[in-house]
């Protein structure tokens, strides 16, 4: 589902089967004016840490996020989303406190550049990654930085022109899995390989030391919009996709 509209509102209880992932896709640009519409749904410690940011536009961003947010998952769980509460792990990931364990649902969040991903599903480890794809830096310095060996062999095979999109291909497709398996980058990036060929069924192709860990995901691309890379990550095999392509809901 595709939120382009300042004046998104939900008429309808959402509902999210079992076996689904859903996928939003949030243009902050054009919803975040709204700010004191997104502020008032969220709770104190969120306003808190609104306050913090430095940029007016990174704070606009954080809020217009975590509201849509809470207003999504409101709507799943048919209840306030004010009155939502989140955990957070030790690596910071939230999930839905305790209080709302039995809707089972799971979600992660990413944004980059004007769009937000907010990836859902029920019961499942699940992570997502949106970046803007970028030309104007040393892809090959970074990759050596924090590519695999394999993945950094990938990369020096591609022609110049594509490199950029290599490049955002693989970050975004390892960012899916660390916030999937919700380590972060406290799990070391040359633990694990993805491809960087576009339009893999499951771009996990190994994982170390246990190698039986890779047949456990799904890695896959999921549409960002023009000039993004992005990727999804769930646990388990047997679920499919509802992308912001297919329901345009605005
Ligand atoms: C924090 C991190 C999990 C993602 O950071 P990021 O890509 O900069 O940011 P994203 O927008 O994709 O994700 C941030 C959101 O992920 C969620 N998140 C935070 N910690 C998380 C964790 N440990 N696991 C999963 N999700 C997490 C939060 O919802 C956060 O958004 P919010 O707090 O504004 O609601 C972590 O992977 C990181 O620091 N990455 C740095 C980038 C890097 O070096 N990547 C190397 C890839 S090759």
């Amino acid at each position: 589902m595709n939120i382009i509209d300042a004046g998104f509102r939900i008429d309808e209880p959402l509902t999210l089967p079992e076996d689904e992932v859903q996928l939003w896709r949030v243009d902050l640009e054009a919803i975040g004016a709204e700010e004191s519409r997104w502020k008032q749904i969220l709770s104190s410690d969120e306003s808190t840490r609104a306050s913090r940011f430095h940029f007016s536009r990174d704070r606009q961003r954080f809020v217009t996020a975590r509201a849509l947010l809470r207003i999504i998952l409101g709507s799943y769980l048919a209840t306030d989303p004010k009155g939502l509460r989140f955990s957070y792990s030790k690596k910071e990931k939230p999930s839905l406190g305790p209080e709302h364990a039995e809707s089972n649902v799971t979600f992660n969040v990413s944004h980059s550049g004007d769009i937000a991903l907010l990836a859902f599903t029920r019961g499942r480890e699940i992570g997502v990654d949106v970046e803007q794809v970028r030309r104007d830096f040393d892809l090959e310095a970074i990759a050596r930085r924090f590519f695999s060996t394999h993945e950094q062999g990938q990369l020096v095979a591609v022609p110049a022109e594509e490199k950029p999109d290599s490049f955002f291909r693989c970050w975004t497709r390892k960012e899916a899995y660390i916030k999937a398996t919700g380590d972060g980058l406290s799990l070391p990036l040359s633990q694990f390989d993805v491809s960087l060929e576009a339009g893999e069924k499951n771009a996990l192709l190994a994982t170390r030391p246990d190698g039986s860990e890779a047949g456990r995901w799904l890695l896959q691309d999921v549409p960002g919009g023009l000039g993004y890379a992005a990727a999804l990550c769930v646990r388990g095999h047997d679920w499919k996709l509802n992308d912001w392509q297919q329901g345009r809901r605005t």
